[in-house]
């Protein structure tokens, strides 16, 4: 992902209004809710922020101390042009830098899918030493094997995962797992056949494995209300489900 400017260009241009993302973020803000009340003066890193369209969300919600880190220098480059506060680092490095400031929230979504077991364990140790006491963090991830597909390659994820991975990984970095659903469980019948079925066009040579798409592009403003407000209210009536192809995880230190 590191090196794929169109798709950091993609993102940068659909990310406030695509479902997706609305989604993520609301999610996100609803965990900050949550574990702080009203509170707007919490200090607040993204780590592995992409283009900043969180940061530029929460921003937008009041949120006053937010920072960013990608190792991305095309991702940086969006975030500057939005004017956030982000640094290149390389999540591989951070045990290399004494932490600075301690957050009371840390945001890490969809990156911890780049990260081999051994590298996963001391990324989530150094964001866990960045954490105050008591304080929250928050991954979304993208879930269950049956779900890879041709935006997995398109993203350059080399991994899904599962609940049982995070419940293994939280008590080496003194987390504990404050609250967890996968999403979406109303999507997933749809999202499982169009991924078998991209699986399917690949292996038969009907569609190029040299230059995958994501999932990445606006369905157009109907289908994109509609999905928005179907997962939302799934999420409404359903706060914990069994099931989807993300998984949206909050520990607490
Ligand atoms: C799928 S994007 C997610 C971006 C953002 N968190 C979001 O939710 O939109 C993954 C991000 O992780 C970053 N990333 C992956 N490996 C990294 C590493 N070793 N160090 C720093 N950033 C990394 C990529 O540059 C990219 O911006």
């Amino acid at each position: 992902m590191i090196d794929k400017r169109d798709e950091f260009g993609k993102m940068f241009r659909l990310e406030q209004r695509l479902w997706w993302y609305r989604i993520l973020h609301e999610s996100v803000e609803r965990a900050l809710l949550k574990q702080f009340g009203s509170r707007r003066d919490i200090a607040i890193l993204d780590a592995g922020c992409g283009t900043g369209g969180l940061l530029d969300f929460l921003r937008r919600r009041g949120y006053k101390h937010l920072r960013g880190i990608d190792g991305s220098a095309d991702a940086v480059a969006f975030c500057h042009e939005r004017g956030l506060d982000v640094t290149l680092v390389n999540l591989n490095e951070l045990a290399s830098v004494t932490p600075q400031i301690q957050y009371d929230a840390i945001v890490c979504n969809d990156v911890f899918c780049y990260f081999d077991d051994p590298a996963l364990h001391q990324l989530i140790y150094q964001l866990a030493l960045r954490l105050k006491p008591g304080g929250l963090l928050i991954s979304n991830n993208n879930a269950f094997n049956v779900f890879r597909g041709q935006h997995d390659i398109a993203v350059g994820s080399i991994r899904r995962f599962v609940l049982a991975d995070f419940e293994r990984l939280a008590p080496i970095a003194n987390l504990q797992i404050l609250s967890s659903t996968y999403w979406s469980l109303a999507l997933s019948p749809l999202i499982l056949l169009i991924r078998q079925w991209q699986n399917w066009q690949l292996r038969a040579g009907w569609r190029s494995a040299d230059q995958p798409a994501s999932d990445v592009y606006f369905p157009g403003e109907w289908v994109n209300q509609t999905l928005y407000k179907l997962v939302r209210a799934e999420q409404q009536w359903l706060p914990q489900a069994p099931f989807g192809s993300s998984l949206f995880v909050t520990f607490k230190k």
